[in-house]
């Protein structure tokens, strides 16, 4: 394990029991924007290993399902779906709306810059594509995208649908990261 990831918040995740460094977006986000209720449902996309889905169990008693194309360690009370969210047999599973949608998606990276923003905006994109067909009216979304000349398409793609908007990026996002998140909410429908 690189230097980079012992920093103060992967140890501090480590200690509390959490399953990756990035709760602490997720708490940070939700907490400025009291994103989830206490009764919400969420759905969560791109939810491996589970720290996210973890921080959720935490704030609300409503239905919180997983996707990921990788496995997770179950965490009870939580509904997985493994598959791509690219992939039909996935959409087909996915029918009953959701009060909040969540993706910190992010592509396998290539290391070629352009190529990753790309690949990352096709996939925030496609989350989007997913919100809109899944949220409640007045729900909330939050989509991680790479920063690039593609965040503000997306951006304007979004806006008409939510009574507010803002990219933001969390305190405890990693220095020199290229991370922001979009922060939509009271969906329009
Ligand atoms: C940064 S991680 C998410 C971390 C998670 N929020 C947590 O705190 O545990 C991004 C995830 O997006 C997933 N992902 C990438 N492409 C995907 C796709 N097409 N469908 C579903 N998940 C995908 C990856 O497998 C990866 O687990």
């Amino acid at each position: 394990m690189g230097y980079e990831r012992k920093d103060y918040y992967f140890e501090k995740a480590k200690k509390e029991g959490l399953r990756a460094r990035s709760s602490y977006k997720l708490i940070e986000i939700a907490k400025k924007y009291q994103l989830i209720k206490k009764n919400d449902s969420v759905l969560d996309i791109g939810c491996a290993p589970g720290s996210w889905l973890q921080v959720v169990k935490k704030m609300t008693k409503g239905r919180i399902v997983g996707v990921d194309i990788v496995s997770i360690k179950p965490i009870e009370g939580i509904e997985f779906i493994q598959g791509s969210i690219e992939d039909s047999e996935v959409q087909e599973q996915l029918k009953e709306k959701f009060d909040v949608v969540l993706s910190d998606i992010a592509p396998k990276t290539t290391g070629v810059r352009e190529r990753d923003q790309v690949l990352s905006y096709i996939l925030s994109q496609q989350s989007f594509i997913m919100a809109k067909k899944l949220l409640n009216t007045n729900g909330n979304f939050v989509v991680k995208t790479f920063q690039s000349q593609e965040t503000e398409d997306l951006v304007k793609e979004m806006k008409p649908f939510f009574t507010f908007l803002k990219r933001y990026v969390p305190e405890s996002t990693r220095q020199g990261s290229k991370e922001v998140y979009i922060v939509a909410t009271g969906f329009k429908k």
